[in-house]
């Protein structure tokens, strides 16, 4: 996703900076350009040499650095206006302070200034130095300015105190990065609603019906659409999956719970999208304590649920898009096109669980999209280009 892009890190001094030899090494191995600046500080927790040969080229430590291949641009300027993305990580109080007052007297500081791409800030430092009102007053002046701050994560820290302060996970720095940059923001503007994962339906305190949805092509459509710039609302059965970056999630359990909240948020998305495995059926009585076992059989009245796409769907806004997903293990194009009608639906991405590397758990999918006039095959992928080629298809709607 990152093939062909310019990332600039900038690494300044603290403990953390260790980590950012792995995130280089990720961007590397997405195809991205990677280029490293640091203060003299970072260079007393990993060396340039480290770096350079992570990425294949030259690290800027000082100023007055000369790029040995091109004597026309200097470093201190031509790094950060050749930079389609810049993160600044691990961010000390030192630099950040420098950067929010545009003091440039460092390799960091100074290539910072004259950037004209998005500019990531990771803060990580002791927690009370963090907690400091002077920078805090600094973090928000940035934001102010445009910087997009990434929260450092909580834990025990290098210098022996537990809080806020770390910095996150290379994984999670990569991923900000992609987030980025990755995708073109054809959706910005646009406010997206998206259900996903199982609900749970009570027997008692202790059973409950479910199913084996594990809400990955949810969490795939919300992770693309934040990609690409849209305001997006995540209602979510129990799974256990990060929330995208910039995804606004909403937990749940039941079929009824997620009803309210999808029917409540509804009127003012733009385009949703159920993903969920819903349950049809629930328990007409939950018991109050755990039901104890008896002799013989047992059975439980089950009542049927509202069926959450079809009343979105029959309440549908002028120029809304409604998508509807659909599981079966036969006829699947039939009885998916029904539910297209029977639910007012705009387009349904009809799954089987019948066909190897589509269906609930893993991590690729393989869907037809099935509109009024078409049916399209999407070929087997992973379920974040399901997710965008869902999307793509969406926009043409
Ligand atoms: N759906 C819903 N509310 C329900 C049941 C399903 O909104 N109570 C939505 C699902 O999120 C999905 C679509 O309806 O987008 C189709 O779900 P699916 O389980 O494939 O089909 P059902 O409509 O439940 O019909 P059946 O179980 O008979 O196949």
């Amino acid at each position: 996703m990152l093939k062909g892009k310019n990332v600039l890190l900038c690494v300044s001094g603290g403990i953390a900076a260790y980590k950012m030899a792995d995130v280089a090494s990720m961007l590397v191995k997405q195809e991205a350009d990677v280029h490293v600046c640091m203060t003299k500080n970072a260079e007393k927790f990993i060396t340039a040499e480290t770096f350079s040969v992570l990425t294949k080229n030259k690290v800027y430590v000082d100023v007055f650095d000369e790029n040995p291949d091109d004597y026309v641009n200097v470093p201190h300027i031509s790094l950060g206006t050749g930079a389609d993305v810049i993160l600044v990580a691990p961010a000390s109080a030192d630099i950040i302070g420098k950067i929010a007052n545009g003091i440039a007297d460092d390799m960091v500081s100074t290539v910072v200034l004259p950037a004209r791409c998005p500019v990531l800030i990771a803060p990580s430092m002791n927690v009370y130095m963090y907690e400091n009102p002077i920078v805090q007053d600094n973090l928000r002046k940035l934001e102010s300015y445009g910087y997009r701050i990434i929260d450092p994560a909580s834990g025990h820290l290098a210098c022996g105190y537990d809080g806020k302060g770390k910095l996150p996970s290379p994984e999670t720095l990569v991923d900000e990065i992609i987030f980025e940059i990755a995708s073109e923001k054809d959706l910005k503007g646009k406010r997206v609603l998206i259900n996903a994962g199982p609900t749970c339906e009570a027997i008692d305190p202790v059973r409950y019906i479910t199913n084996h949805s594990s809400g990955k092509m949810g969490f795939a459509l919300a992770k693309a659409a934040s990609m690409r710039g849209a305001e997006v609302e995540l209602v979510t059965g129990p799974v256990s999956l990060d929330t995208p970056i910039g995804v606004n999630r909403v937990d749940i359990e039941s079929a009824q719970q997620m009803y309210e909240e999808m029917v409540k948020r509804s009127s003012d998305a733009d385009i949703i999208i159920m993903a969920a495995a819903v349950a049809d059926y629930t328990p007409v009585n939950t018991a109050d304590q755990k039901i104890k076992k008896h002799d013989g059989d047992m059975s439980i009245e089950l009542k049927r649920t509202n069926d959450i796409l079809k009343t979105i769907g029959c309440d549908k806004k002028k120029d809304q898009k409604i998508i509807g997903f659909s599981m079966e293990t036969e006829n699947l194009i039939e009885n998916s096109r029904k539910k297209l009608d029977s639910k007012n639906a705009d387009m349904i991405c009809a799954n089987s669980l019948r066909t190897p590397g589509a269906g609930y758990q893993v991590d690729t999918n393989i869907i037809t999209l099935i509109t009024k006039e078409e049916e399209i095959n999407l070929p087997l992928m992973s379920k974040l280009e399901a997710a965008h080629s869902i999307f793509n298809h969406i926009l043409e709607l």
